[in-house]
């Protein structure tokens, strides 16, 4: 994490679990990626934006599964809605790669900060329910 990132990690946002914690970081890190990628020229941008929102479409479906998959090992209550939750937002992620590649940056503003602003309260608040649940088992 640097000065100038835009969507920032601190420690209130961690769920107890490093694992989860490093994927919450790692999809931070890419959405701070696609917000510096709107300062490049435009052909830059256009030549890059694509990769970016990939990767982070990819990682996204990577922790959201290993996610469930830990809620559903230890019974959480609403695994259900959060799984739906995800694939809404899988879904969001995929709909808007195709837009972006017209390398409107005005777009890609946009979108990046909808899916910052998503993931954070995201964090803040679903995922804690869930880590709560677990911790409040140990
Ligand atoms: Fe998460
Ligand atoms: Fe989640």
């Amino acid at each position: 994490m640097s000065e100038k990132d835009i969507f920032k990690w601190t420690d209130s946002l961690s769920v107890g679990f490093d694992e989860i914690d490093l994927h919450h970081k790692k999809l931070l890190l890419i959405l701070n990626k696609f917000k510096e990628t709107l300062e490049l020229p435009e052909a830059e941008y256009k030549a890059q934006i694509g990769k970016i929102v990939k990767n982070l479409s990819d990682y996204t479906e990577y922790h959201f599964s290993e996610e469930e998959i830990l809620m559903k090992a230890n019974g959480c209550p609403g695994y259900e809605d959060h799984c739906k939750i995800h694939a809404d937002f899988v879904a969001k992620i995929k709909q808007g790669l195709a837009p972006l590649v017209s390398g409107n940056k005005q777009t890609g503003a946009e979108f990046s900060t909808f899916l910052g602003d998503w993931l954070l309260d995201h964090i803040a608040v679903a995922d804690h329910q869930w880590a709560d649940y677990i911790h409040s088992k140990e």
